[in-house]
């Protein structure tokens, strides 16, 4: 930041979901934010934005930068968001550092690996089958209940090895957690049913993983549970932590990730109609999708020490919000961002994040995509958006859909 900031340019809550001009266009003001300058400062909610594609890859990249919010300044976003947490719980290695983070991160390597998920290939094909048998004979249909809701969940509840009756149990604690725990804003009633869906959750886990240690099983909690890296292990707390990070960092952002994506190819019906004939471009296009309307907005680091982030000198303990929205439109990357446009070169994106906390999950995600995209697509060959207006979720820093009507 250098001299005085423009009154004009969006902060605070405008740049939230709950500012209905940002809900149906984030990214026209997300553009005004990144190319008003490389950092943003938002006092409302205590943090430095920023913005540009390169700024935003190098800090994610930044190993001197930290997540843990103990180590963010009173006042600041990230100090802010912490105190509306849970405190009594094993953090997820999502809020740790180093050493911490990187011991957990190597041993959910040991359990959750390319292997492991790649393993799941023809039963997620069988999953979404199903999904769709169960469509079958009706005229409209509400794809995210149908379809991207149920979906990602069915595949890592199957991963983890949950009992297919546990699964709709599974799916609440999990959103009822999300609302709360990734939502500073979110009201008490919301904060309640957060924490009564975590104690029946813990509970659940804590006899899935009593009943594994007495019995191993071929599933992903048995495989945590003997993760070894150099004579460690993961205790039961670090299992426990982890499953619910794994379902609540998964479940959520595929969900959105197909709901978002197949809105733009009904939206744009030229893309639809060249993905149906040419099926090689199906990577590119969930690669494209993710650039386009990525179903993270923004993550976030917090500087240890005085230093400049950006070009812009900082204190430490300061939050600093990455626009990986912004920085996906970033015309100095992207010819013409807004275009949707699915046999695009060169995809460059930040929608997983990156560096040593790059997404664990990119793999199974984008495979479910593929897979889910791939099987819409043959299953309904007619498929049509149906009038609507979009209504869409109120969680800050994430972009997903409430309800996506189609016709069939
Ligand atoms: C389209 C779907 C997904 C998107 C857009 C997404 C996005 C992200 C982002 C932006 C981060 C933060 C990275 C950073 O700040 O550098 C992250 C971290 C993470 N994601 Fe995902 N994610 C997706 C799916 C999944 C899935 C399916 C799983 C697991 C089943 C998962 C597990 C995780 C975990 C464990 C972390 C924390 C990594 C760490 O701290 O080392 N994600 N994800």
């Amino acid at each position: 930041m250098t001299g005085p900031q423009d009154p004009t340019v969006p902060t605070g809550l405008a740049l939230t979901p709950r500012n209905p001009e940002y809900q149906k266009d984030p990214f026209t003001l997300l553009d005004e934010v990144r190319e008003a300058g490389r950092v943003i400062h938002d006092p409302l909610l205590g943090r430095y934005i920023v913005s540009r594609y390169d700024d935003v890859h190098a800090i994610l990249n930044d190993r001197d930068l930290a997540v843990d919010p103990r180590k963010a300044a009173e006042g600041t976003f990230n100090q802010i968001f912490r105190a509306r947490r849970e405190e009594n719980r094993t953090p997820s290695m999502l809020f740790l550092d180093p050493p911490d983070h990187d011991r957990l991160r190597a041993l959910v390597t040991k359990a959750f690996t390319p292997r492991s998920i790649e393993a799941m290939r023809p039963r997620i094909h069988e999953i979404a089958n199903e999904l769709l048998d169960a469509v079958e004979g009706q005229e409209t249909v509400d794809l995210m209940a149908a379809f991207c809701q149920p979906f990602p969940t069915i595949v890592i509840a199957e991963m983890l090895g949950v009992d297919p009756a546990d699964q709709a149990d599974f799916k609440r604690w999990t959103d009822d957690s999300v609302a709360a725990g990734f939502d500073p804003f979110a009201s008490e009633g919301t904060k309640k049913k957060a924490e009564i869906a975590g104690e029946q959750f813990q509970a659940y886990l804590r006899k899935a993983i009593a009943e594994r240690r007495a019995a191993p099983r071929a599933d992903l909690i048995t495989a945590l549970l003997h993760a070894e890296d150099n004579g460690d292990f993961f205790n039961d707390d670090e299992v426990l932590s982890m499953i619910s990070l794994l379902l609540a960092a998964g479940n959520v952002t595929t969900t959105d990730l197909l709901g978002n994506g197949m809105k733009n190819l009904l939206t744009n019906p030229d893309q639809l109609q060249l993905l149906r004939e040419r099926p090689d471009l199906l990577a590119n296009a969930v690669e494209e999708m993710l650039r386009y309307e990525g179903p993270v907005t923004f993550s976030g680091r917090i500087t240890v020490d005085e230093r400049e982030i950006a070009g812009c000198p900082m204190h430490t303990g300061q939050s600093i919000a990455l626009s990986l929205g912004g920085a996906n439109y970033d015309p100095r990357l992207h010819k013409d961002p807004h275009k949707f446009d699915i046999a695009r070169e060169d995809i460059d994106h930040v929608a997983f994040g990156g560096g040593r906390r790059y997404c664990l999950g990119a793999p199974l995600a984008r495979l479910e995509a593929q897979i889910g995209i791939e099987t819409l697509l043959k299953r309904l060959p007619n498929l049509r958006m149906a009038e609507q207006e979009l209504r869409w979720k109120t969680v800050p820093a994430f972009r997903g859909l409430e309800q996506l009507i189609v016709e069939v």
